[in-house]
Formats: structure tokens, C-alpha cells, sequence
């Protein structure tokens, strides 16, 4: 018998999701940014859930090879387009559009040779300073690509560093608009935190247009700016669970200890559970006593350091519990219960991204 620890992946919620970003953008196409293969998710198990975007957005050539042997015939873009002129052999032949961000792209571009002339995505650093052409050399970037044969159609693309902050957006949506306001082709512009904030009805504030809309994190249930918005407010369903058993019980006294480092002492006769989840399956160590876990779909915390294989919770709030109960570390549990994957991240001073992400090998997961 396999350690009882397992993921779901909810097909029903990513296509909730994904609706909840039409909602918000129903002028604009929608990316579903699958890289980091789908989250986390796996780029396979997502896809049925998120067939009904308008493209799939990722970085690596690998996982467009995947997308396109699942038969997807639509657009892909690579955000950070190629990384050696041989890439563009690929682009060619899967019909991969792609980011240019630097100078090296285009001169790999002009030196391409291929029958079928490629859709760029022109990428302006509007502040972010990650990639990108600065807002003085876009221009000029343009017509290089523009005197291109090897090019077809130049969309324009910049991305937020700030929309899920009061910081906002405003600033970088002005240097874009400025440098770009008569050059032609459709505008991307918006990842999660601008969708969600800065689009459709009740924006909070410098609502922004885009043809092309690039969806991450909303898609996988996570709210990007928790906890100033849960995922619940933003209509957002978790899309990965992670479940698992307790596999031991103990009854402490006042005094007693638990885990590694003694970190924990109880003050009371305490019921404790002992759960087969641990660091080595992508649960963060740094998560402290009181982080949330579903015990039979009833919130408890956690108590001590959480140690490679398992974890330990305090049963007071579910006296039933026993050997074999279901723990849900996020996503969903029995009876409708729901745990953001954003709670335990920020107990772990981090973000849903990168627990989705480092979900690890170890863990079998299954479609639900
Ligand atoms: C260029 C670009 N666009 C869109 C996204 C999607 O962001 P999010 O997951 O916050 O929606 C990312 C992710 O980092 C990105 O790098």
C-alpha cells in the first residue's frame, strides 16, 4: 500500500476559472499561461480543463511539443521567445508565435530561413526592467522587425510588476501607451492581477484594454493579491488539491513536546494527529504552528516543524478523527469544504505559485 498522500487536479475548476477571466476581459482572446508545466499542474492533465482558451502561453519549446502532440492546433507563445537561432527551426515548424526582447532575437531572426513567416510579440520593459525593449528603443526594435521578411504580424506586448499592489499599474500602462500609441497591432498587456484588478466591472481603479489577455494564477484557483483579496472574493476555484491520511495519533499532556526541536509544548491535554505529508512532498517546512489543514473537512492547525515525511495537527476541533482520517493540506475537501492553497503559502511567508510548483515528484496525482 502506497503512503496515502495524493493531488487532484480538477478539471471543472480551471474551466470555471478560465470563465472568470472571459468575464472579466470578454472583449480580449485569453492566454492560459501553462508554463512551469501548467503550475505545476502538468501541462496534460490541465489541458482538458483549459481547451477552451484562446492560446496557451508558456516559455519552454519542450511543453509546446506537448501541447501540440495533444493535438492543439490553436496559438502558442513563448514569453520569453527564443533562446538559440536554432529554436526557430521549432517556431517554423510547431507555428509557435514568440516574445522579442532583445536585439540578439532579431538579429537571429533575420538570419532565419523559413517559407513560413513568423507572428512576433514585440516586448516593451515598461518598467519591470526584466526583459524587454526600453520604451526609447521600441520603436526602433518595430521597424527592424517590420523590414523583415521572416515576419509576419508584430503584436505588442509589456508586462505588470505592480498590478496586484496598490502600486498599481497606471505608470507602466502610460510608458506603453506612449511609446507605442501609432504603431499598429494587437496590444497584451494584462496577467492575472490586471484581470482581476484592473479589468471589467467594479476595477478597482486605471482599468487597461488589451486584446490579448495572458491568465496564470487565476487559472489554478490562487488569488494573486491574498490576503488584500481571497480567492473566494475573486470567484476563484481551487484547481489542485493536496490530500493525504493520519497515519498516528498521540495524547500529549501539559509539557510535552512535539516534532523536531521541541517547538511546540503543549499546555493542556492535547489530542494530536500525525499526518504522511512532509517537505519531500512540496509542503513547505517553514510553515509554524496554526497553519490551516482540513481534518475531515474541519479546520484545525498545524503544531511543531513540519518534518520531511509528516507533519502533526492539533484534533481539538474534530474529536471523531482518527487513524485514516482525511487531511487536505489545500484545495478541496469532503462536505465542500475548501482551504485556499494561498493560506498555507503566506503562513510559509510565500505565494500559491510556488507551492503549486513544488509540488514534488513523489506525489502521485490523478485527475479528479
Ligand atoms: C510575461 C508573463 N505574462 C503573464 C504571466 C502570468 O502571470 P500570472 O500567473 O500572475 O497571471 C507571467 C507569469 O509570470 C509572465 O511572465
Amino acid at each position: 500500500m502506497p503512503r496515502p498522500i495524493e493531488a487532484l487536479i480538477h478539471p471543472d475548476a480551471l474551466a470555471h476559472n478560465l470563465a472568470q477571466a472571459r468575464a472579466r476581459a470578454p472583449d480580449a482572446r485569453v492566454w492560459a499561461v501553462v508554463k512551469a508545466d501548467a503550475y505545476g499542474h502538468g501541462i496534460e492533465r490541465a489541458f482538458a480543463g483549459l481547451r477552451g482558451a484562446d492560446g496557451f502561453a508558456l516559455l519552454d519549446l519542450a511543453e509546446a511539443e506537448r501541447l501540440r502532440a495533444l493535438d492543439w492546433r490553436g496559438p502558442i507563445l513563448l514569453l520569453e521567445g527564443v533562446f538559440e537561432p536554432r529554436d526557430l527551426e521549432l517556431c517554423s515548424r510547431l507555428n509557435l508565435w514568440h516574445a522579442v526582447h532583445c536585439e540578439q532575437q532579431i538579429d537571429w531572426l533575420a538570419r532565419h530561413k523559413t517559407h513560413a513567416p513568423h507572428r512576433v510579440f514585440l516586448k516593451m520593459n515598461s518598467g519591470m526592467n526584466r526583459l524587454g525593449f526600453t520604451p526609447a528603443a521600441f520603436r526602433q526594435a518595430w521597424a527592424r522587425l517590420n523590414a523583415l521578411p521572416q515576419v509576419d504580424e508584430i503584436s505588442l506586448m509589456t508586462h505588470f510588476s505592480d498590478a496586484d499592489s496598490p502600486t498599481g499599474i497606471a505608470h507602466q500602462v502610460a510608458a506603453f501607451q506612449a511609446a507605442t500609441q501609432d504603431l499598429p497591432g494587437e496590444r497584451s498587456l494584462s496577467n492575472s492581477a490586471a484581470v482581476l484588478r484592473h479589468m471589467g466591472p467594479g476595477a478597482l481603479d486605471n482599468p487597461v484594454s488589451s486584446d490579448w489577455v495572458r491568465a496564470g494564477i487565476l487559472c489554478y484557483g490562487s488569488a494573486p493579491d491574498f490576503p488584500a483579496h481571497d480567492a473566494a472574493h475573486w470567484q476563484l476555484q481551487p484547481a489542485m488539491t493536496l490530500r493525504s491520511k493520519i497515519i498516528g495519533l498521540q495524547q500529549l499532556q501539559p509539557g510535552d513536546t512535539v516534532g523536531y526541536g521541541s517547538s511546540f509544548t503543549a499546555d493542556a491535554p492535547l489530542r494530536i494527529g500525525v499526518v504522511a505529508c512532509g517537505y519531500a512532498d512540496g509542503y513547505p517546512r517553514l510553515c509554524p504552528t496554526g497553519t490551516p489543514v482540513l481534518v475531515d473537512g474541519v479546520r484545525c492547525r498545524t503544531v511543531g516543524r513540519v518534518s520531511m515525511d509528516m507533519l502533526t495537527v492539533d484534533l481539538t476541533p474534530v474529536p471523531a478523527a482518527g487513524i485514516g482520517s482525511e487531511v487536505t493540506l489545500w484545495g478541496r475537501g469532503p462536505g465542500g469544504a475548501v482551504l485556499p492553497i494561498d493560506e498555507p503559502a503566506a503562513a510559509a511567508g510565500t505565494i500559491g505559485y510556488e507551492l503549486m510548483c513544488a509540488l514534488a515528484r513523489r506525489v502521485p496525482v490523478v485527475v479528479a
